[in-house]
């Protein structure tokens, strides 16, 4: 299995119950290293870019404002296979979805308040990456 890369937020409903390290924890206990980190107050402008997928879903205007709303924590995560071993520790999006020992399961408060973004391909991940990180800034 190949070492690969993904993209990390840890949410504002998250920084705001004081729970980076907590969700870093579980990352790392499920094989990931974070090899770059910050944490950072989304403008409205980045977050509706971030987004811009969803533009045109009912919950896009809401989304945006949650995440601005607060600090966020954003990551790079590397490890075999990782944009899966990611997805598969932060559990469901819906939180009433996710299965017991994910992220969602143990932090999430609903779907938009749910604690953790992680990229969906490995494609997305080189884009999300590179949004928010400069080469020189992800140390492996
Ligand atoms: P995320 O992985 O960050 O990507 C888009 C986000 O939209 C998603 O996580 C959810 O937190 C948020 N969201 C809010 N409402 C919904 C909804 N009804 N369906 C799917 N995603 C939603």
């Amino acid at each position: 299995m190949a070492v690969t890369r993904t993209f990390s937020i840890i949410k504002p409903d998250a920084t705001r119950r004081n729970l980076t390290g907590a969700v870093t924890k579980m990352l790392e206990e499920a094989g990931l290293r974070v090899v770059a980190s910050k944490r950072i107050q989304m403008s409205e402008d980045q977050a509706k870019k971030f987004y811009e997928v969803h533009a045109e879903r009912p919950f896009y205007g809401e989304l945006v404002a949650f995440m601005t709303s607060g600090p966020v924590v954003v990551q790079v995560l590397e490890g075999e296979d990782a944009v899966k071993r990611n997805r598969d520790v932060m559990g469901a999006t819906n939180p009433a979805d996710a299965e017991e020992g994910t992220i969602r399961k143990a932090f999430a408060e609903s779907i938009e308040a749910n604690s953790v973004h992680g990229s969906d391909s490995d494609e997305n991940a080189a884009t999300e990456i590179a949004f928010f990180f400069s080469d020189d800034e992800i140390v492996g």
